[in-house]
């Protein structure tokens, strides 16, 4: 990696899940523990990058030189992100919730005796990352990420168009060795020139390549 490959650029990185309330105690989530976008935002920042981290709820610390931006839902994560452009690159590694609550109960819901189950009104939220690659002050690079549990490549490649996105970072989940909460990942890579396999490797490692290709796409 070159140090200062992205001096006087600015990267937009989103970490981590959302968390949709269902009433003061209890939340929708996912399986997202942000360290794959917190080691975007680390390798950014040390490559000389003004970089904003826009984080949904995790455990973990902030990177040195990195502007972080905590939220806790999708709502928030949205307004933060649209607030951070304009940019150079947004690279969305968040796992965003893709429905929310229609409304937030005020009290905390009660099981009845006897009763039946509990029906959630859910309505979708935003697509941040197809909304900042259609924004008037779209980054010249935006990527995006996809786990997948089914066909890999077809499912990237359609939200490569589909979002209309630079690149896309494909990787499967459910599968030993890789995903979520694992420290290592595997990324299929996708952009208008094909196909990249990066790793087996650690996420910190990974975010170095993924940046390689980004600097080189940028130069
Ligand atoms: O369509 P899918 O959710 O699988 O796409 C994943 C990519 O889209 C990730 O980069 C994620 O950060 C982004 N995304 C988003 N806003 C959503 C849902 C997904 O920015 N509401």
């Amino acid at each position: 990696m070159s140090e200062g490959a992205l001096a006087g650029l600015r990267v937009v990185v989103s970490a981590g899940p959302t968390y949709e309330d269902i009433d003061p105690v209890r939340f929708i989530g996912n399986r997202s523990s942000g360290k794959m976008g917190f080691a975007i935002a680390a390798a950014a920042a040390k490559r000389g990058a003004d970089t904003v981290l826009v984080a949904g709820p995790v455990t973990l610390a902030s990177p040195a030189g990195v502007d972080r931006r905590d939220v806790r839902s999708a709502a928030q994560m949205h307004a933060a992100v649209l607030a951070a452009l304009p940019a150079d690159v947004y690279i969305g590694a968040a796992a965003v919730a893709d429905f929310t609550p229609a409304t937030v109960a005020g009290g905390k819901i009660k099981k009845r005796p006897g009763g039946g189950g509990l029906v959630l009104d859910l309505v979708p939220t935003a697509d941040i990352l197809a909304e900042v690659a259609s924004h008037p002050l779209r980054p010249r690079l935006v990527v995006g990420f996809a786990a997948e549990t089914g066909d890999l490549e077809a499912n990237a490649l359609d939200k490569l168009r589909r979002k209309r996105l630079d690149m896309i970072a494909a990787n499967r989940v459910g599968v030993a060795g890789g995903g979520f909460e694992s420290d290592d990942n595997t990324l299929h890579v996708y952009d208008a020139a094909g196909v990249r396999v990066l790793g087996p490797a650690p996420k910190t490692r990974l975010a170095d390549d993924l940046l390689d290709l980004v600097a080189a796409r940028l130069s």
